[in-house]
């Protein structure tokens, strides 16, 4: 096996190891969505019974606003867990995505843990996953069709992780190019390019300017739920009070703010990062997302329940909303919106 390959496998297999672990949290950050309280509708005449979330995601029909985030691929266990991750997005008809495909373009030893998932899930939407500095560095956009081909991929995502990448050993803090290679793989690929954070958020500036490129997604990943910079601060046995831990934009604020973009530009929101519950989903969706997300706590609850967990967490989650709907009174996901919450501290 390649050095470099076999060093990425290693790191990705720690990465889940501490995932497993709710030590990688954020410390005194939040996701922000304490700040928001429901507007309590008394005369509501909602028919709960009817509430449907049967939405679109990049042109195929889900039934859950919710995709499972991009986690694993590019190891011996990855085809494992990506296997019945994809089991629990088909029986719920929701999207996923895979892990980092770049060990995929290294070789081709663990292929099969990225192709399991559209073996497993034929319909459903299944999004690629590249990172930023894998971009800037291609010489030709032709191995970005080769890893969509590998999962028949219906969109494809480049992550920005300045933060991980800095605090990483063996780092590539280097991006400089990155915008204008995404406006060219916007250009050359024939699918969707989503750009999305890993939990540090993605600011209307820095929003603004990946749509004028061309993206179509965005996924804020905002700070409050998994800290990367923590993974990579225990994964090198580094100092645990460092504040760079807790650095980054909260996922309330991030999806508030890049929703104002909504305006100018066509695109689909992803609300995430420290997504944990049904009140978090129904707030980032009040708040401008047309579609939610989460990755670790996914990830542990396969770990302790197995698929039909992961089904029932987020039935639960979806259940939780339906209740939420009614009590705002909003018949459809597009009706619970900003007019729906209020700041907590205009509440008193
Ligand atoms: C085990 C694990 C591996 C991850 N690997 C990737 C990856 O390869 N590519 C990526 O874009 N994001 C990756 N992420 C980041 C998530 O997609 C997500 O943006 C981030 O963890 C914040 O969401 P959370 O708070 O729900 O965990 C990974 C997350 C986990 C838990």
């Amino acid at each position: 096996m390649h050095d470099n390959s076999s060093l990425i496998s290693k790191r990705k297999k720690e990465h889940l190891e501490f995932c497993l672990s709710d030590k990688v949290s954020f410390r005194e950050k939040t996701n922000g969505f304490e700040n928001y309280e429901f507007r309590h509708f008394a005369i509501t005449e909602v028919d709960i019974s009817k509430i449907d979330f049967g939405t679109e995601f990049f042109g195929k029909k889900i039934n859950y606003p919710f995709l499972i985030s991009c986690m694993t691929g590019g190891t011996s266990e990855a085809e494992n867990i990506n296997g019945q991750l994809a089991l629990a997005a088909k029986q719920l008809n929701i999207p996923i995505g895979v892990g980092s495909q770049r060990q995929a373009l290294e070789n081709e030893e663990f292929h099969n843990s990225y192709k399991i998932i559209r073996k497993n899930a034929p319909g459903i939407p299944v999004v690629g996953n590249l990172g930023a500095s894998q971009i800037v560095n291609l010489k030709s956009f032709d191995k970005i069709k080769y890893i969509a081909e590998l999962i028949e991929a219906d969109a494809m995502t480049v992550h920005v992780n300045p933060l991980q990448e800095l605090m990483q050993e063996h780092s590539e803090p280097l991006f400089k190019g990155f915008l204008k290679a995404i406006e060219k793989l916007v250009k050359y690929c024939e699918i969707p390019i989503i750009v999305k954070e890993v939990g540090a958020g993605i600011s209307k500036k820095a929003a603004y300017k990946l749509l004028n490129a061309g993206v179509q997604g965005i996924d804020v990943a905002g700070a409050g739920g998994t800290s990367w910079s923590g993974v990579e601060i225990l994964r090198n046995h580094g100092d645990v009070n460092n504040k760079f831990w807790d650095w980054g934009l909260p996922s309330s604020y991030c999806i508030r703010m890049v929703s104002k973009l909504k305006n100018k530009f066509d695109f689909t929101l992803i609300g995430s990062g420290g997504v944990y519950d049904g009140f978090d989903i129904a707030k980032a969706i009040a708040l401008g997302a047309d579609i939610t997300a989460s990755a670790r706590i996914i990830l542990q609850e396969l770990n302790k329940s197995g698929i039909e967990g992961v089904v029932n967490l987020i039935k639960d989650w979806f259940d939780t909303v339906r209740k939420i709907m009614f009590l705002t009174g909003s018949v459809s996901i597009t009706e619970l919106n900003y007019d729906k919450i209020i700041r907590k501290e205009k509440l008193y």
